[in-house]
């Protein structure tokens, strides 16, 4: 089976390299003609973990190619796996015009193929898309049974999209015949040694898995960010151990139960996002999602509110931040918390010093030269008044008391990812989110 794949983000380029790499002859699709060029030369463009070698490893072994040519890449593939960006408007829904515009040059291509080609669709979509917007465009060469489109949302994380691609918990496919679904079963079962469990079921609740599964991760954190809350207000008390113990029940389960600044990314708030406008477009209550929603949108301001606590809120600050990217092992800093902090604390006037091991460049075609960034934590910190840990990046796990005594001029220091003990932080101001102090 020969692949192709369009759309080179996170999820389309991780799988092209995975695939290549399994021993798969895939092509790389992408309108950007810089990216094409790039990937022909090894650069992913963004970091994630692996990545790198992975696309070295596919290059060399002569079973990748790249093209910005639709004609190629559909001619010579026999699935044609859809992971273009799905982002959100301003409404809250998503934008459908790449899944269009690729959509289109597929059908022009597919319309004179003569050998049978499946379309399946990665990219995230709220239910009853394909349905509504996908199928339509391909009806004619469908009813010709010269093609087939299904449904397969990723569940791959940022960071561990090699590790996740390559031992996922689940297959979903959806489809509206068995013909379409098993082929592509048949290439999973090719792909894996052992396949895991496959779930085929039909193309609206493929999508609404996704939806489901997204916003589900999303409902625990603001849960746990609610007790976090909660625990702020009672001495003594401590989220991290209200997660451990509730996390040893098996019906809650310990992951994605780490309080912290909210959640960020270009996934969870989106797709949360999509469900609450879905759920409203068919007057259903989204009340629980919308909760969800606010009490991520509140959570930064927790962070501020702990910075007024310790009397730091006039413009003659100087504040530094530990940690911009929405989440550790990544460069991403779609729809982190950082920003906005960053807003905030730059309207009051605020002096903004940030490091990060990774996002730096990302912030800088956000903030310019409005704040100074740091190459090292030590420069970051030198003269500050208050410090904001907000990405749980594992080389500021490892800071001591004496790293911020030395060189802060107050020794103010808020764990807003709790990466810190704070037994062993005293002899400092230090406060942290889900914390009774
Ligand atoms: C998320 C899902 O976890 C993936 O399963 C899904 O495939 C992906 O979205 C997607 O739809 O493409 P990702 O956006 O990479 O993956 O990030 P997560 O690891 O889910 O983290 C999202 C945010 O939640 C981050 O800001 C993270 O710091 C935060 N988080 C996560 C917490 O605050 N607490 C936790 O316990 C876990």
């Amino acid at each position: 089976m020969k692949i192709s794949v369009i759309g080179l983000g996170f999820v389309g380029l991780s799988l092209a390299v995975t695939n290549a790499t399994k021993g798969f002859k895939t092509i790389g699709v992408d309108i950007n003609d810089l990216k094409i060029n790039d990937l022909k030369k090894g650069k992913p463009g963004f970091f994630e973990p692996q990545l790198n070698k992975k696309l070295k490893d596919a290059i060399n072994s002569n079973n990748i190619s790249f093209t910005s040519n639709f004609h190629d890449a559909i001619n010579n593939s026999d699935i044609t796996f859809l992971t273009v960006g799905t982002p959100p408007n301003k409404t809250g829904n998503i934008d459908l015009k790449f899944i269009k515009n690729a959509s289109n040059q597929i059908f022009n291509e597919l319309k004179t193929k003569k050998k049978y080609h499946l379309l399946v669709v990665k990219s995230t979509l709220s239910p009853s898309t394909t349905k509504n917007t996908i199928l339509p465009i391909f009806k004619k060469i469908i009813q010709s049974k010269k093609m087939d489109v299904v449904v397969n949302p990723e569940f791959l994380r940022e960071g561990f999209a090699i590790k996740d691609l390559l031992e996922p918990h689940l297959i979903v496919i959806g489809s509206y015949n068995k013909k379409s679904g098993n082929l592509l079963e048949k290439y999973y079962k090719k792909f894996y040694k052992k396949i895991p469990e496959v779930i085929q079921t039909d193309i609206s609740s493929a999508e609404l898995i996704k939806y489901a599964n997204n916003a589900f991760l999303a409902t625990k954190i603001s849960f746990i960010n609610s007790i976090g809350n909660i625990c702020q207000t009672i001495p003594g008390t401590d989220v991290n151990t209200i997660a451990y113990a509730i996390g040893k029940d098996p019906r809650i389960g310990s992951l994605f139960l780490k309080a912290g600044p909210g959640f960020g990314g270009s996934c969870l708030p989106k797709d949360l996002s999509g469900l609450i406008n879905y759920s409203k477009n068919l007057s259903k209550s989204s009340k629980l999602f919308e909760a969800v929603k606010d009490v991520n949108d509140l959570q930064p301001k927790k962070i501020i509110k702990i910075m007024e606590q310790m009397n730091i809120s006039d413009k003659r600050k100087t504040i530094s931040i530990l940690g911009l990217a929405f989440k550790k092992d990544t460069d991403d800093i779609r729809e982190a918390i950082s920003i906005k902090i960053v807003k905030n604390l730059l309207k009051i006037g605020m002096k903004i010093k940030v490091h990060d091991p990774m996002a730096i460049n990302n912030f800088k075609k956000i903030f310019g030269e409005k704040i100074e960034y740091s190459k090292s934590i030590s420069s970051c910190l030198t003269n500050s008044n208050c410090c904001i840990i907000l990405t749980e990046w594992d080389e500021y796990k490892k800071l001591k008391q004496k790293d911020f005594i030395k060189i802060m001029k107050t020794k103010n220091v808020i764990d807003a990812r709790r990466i810190l003990d704070p037994t062993k932080f005293k002899k400092i101001n230090f406060a942290a989110l889900g914390l009774g102090k």
